[in-house]
């Protein structure tokens, strides 16, 4: 057997920050032709935070970044770049993490958005590691953060009990000799299934019109069944490829934090990489799907509750829009 993979970067902090109002299932059955029961029994979501009127993307983003800074005990200041993984800025121009940059009192380092819908964060975290890897960038905030309540069709049952708001975040910065960083990252897209989840609207495919508006072409549209299909197949392969790459068995992990959309698809995951699920950290009942924020919010969560401890492997795996997929292994 190989040596394992010296790593070149490792998390240094993590942060996180949800809104303060919570919908209910219950709630929903208002709205909706929906219930309780279907949402549990199909998704395993109970809750979801949602933001208020007068909050937007960025505001969660700084303040998750903040909380990822205190925790690695840097500023604002100490940082070389902020990559932001969001498919629900503020607005289409300029990237999120342009405002995130002022709101944290970061200096003009880079700061870009990447589009990757759910796996945006694990994206972010490849990109972090390949910069600190070459020498370009020291310190890298990754931050995933959606506010996805504004880009829902809130009459279609398909799709809004599943989503909600919130942001997560990582400190990155060069790994020591002790074995902690980033063993392992891979991350992948399949263009062929871009229709499958989109907002159609709002592009140079289609500007956006009252018409456009009026059919809900500017809010989200999926194809559930088939994304459903197809996530436990590729976060199966992706957590494999990362494995194998770092040269660990899944029974040398100890934790698996799986993209939080569908309890079922976490369930199908830890079966076919036969890992228990007791070891998946698992928050899909309290913020439902938060797309890109849902990895660094239950990884924040599982390392502030004293779950996740200094020194264990954590894999982290997430799919979504474009569809685009990966999976990065750490070791704490
Ligand atoms: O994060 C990005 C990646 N996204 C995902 O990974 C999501 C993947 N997909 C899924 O998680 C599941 O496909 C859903 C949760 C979206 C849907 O669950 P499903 O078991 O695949 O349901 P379905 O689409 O096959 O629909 C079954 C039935 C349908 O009714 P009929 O045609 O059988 O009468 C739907 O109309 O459930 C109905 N339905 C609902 N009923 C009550 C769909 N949504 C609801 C709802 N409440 N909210």
């Amino acid at each position: 057997m190989s040596a394992p993979p010296t790593p070149k970067s490792r998390i240094l902090g993590t942060g996180h920050y949800v809104p303060e109002k919570v919908v209910s299932n219950v709630d929903l059955e208002k709205i909706v032709d929906t219930s309780d029961a279907w949402i549990t029994e199909r998704t395993g979501i109970r809750r979801r935070h949602v933001a208020s009127e007068n909050e937007v993307t960025s505001d969660m983003a700084a303040l998750a970044g903040r909380r990822a800074l205190e925790a690695a005990g840097l500023n604002a200041a100490d940082l070389d770049m902020i990559i932001v993984g969001t498919i629900s800025g503020d607005s289409p121009m300029p990237a999120c993490a342009a405002h995130v940059q002022q709101k944290i009192g970061a200096g003009d380092i880079p700061a870009f958005d990447v589009s990757a819908a759910c796996a945006g964060f694990i994206y972010g975290l490849t990109i972090a590691d390949q910069f600190i890897a070459t020498g370009a960038a020291r310190c890298v905030l990754v931050i995933g953060v959606e506010l996805l309540s504004r880009i829902l069709d809130w009459q279609d049952r398909t799709t809004c009990v599943l989503f909600g708001d919130g942001a997560g975040a990582a400190v990155l910065g060069p790994a020591g000799d002790d074995g902690r960083g980033i063993l392992a990252s891979r991350i992948f897209t399949d263009g062929s299934l871009a229709h499958a989840l989109t907002i159609p609207g709002g592009g140079s495919a289609e500007p956006l019109t009252p018409e456009g508006i009026a059919r809900k072409r500017n809010k989200v549209h999926m194809m559930g069944q088939e994304i459903f299909r197809v996530a436990i197949k590729n976060l199966t392969s992706a957590s494999t490829a990362v494995l194998k790459a770092a040269g660990l068995t899944s029974g040398e992990l100890d934790w698996v934090v799986a993209h939080q959309a569908n309890m079922r698809i976490i369930t199908q995951v830890s079966d076919r990489l036969s890992f228990p699920l007791e070891k998946f950290v698992i928050n899909i009942q309290e913020y439902g799907n938060t797309s890109s924020a849902s990895i660094p919010i239950a990884l924040d969560e599982a390392v502030r509750d004293g779950r996740i401890t200094e020194g264990q492997s954590v894999l982290m795996c997430a799919l979504g829009a474009g569809i685009s997929w990966g999976a990065t292994l750490v070791r704490m």
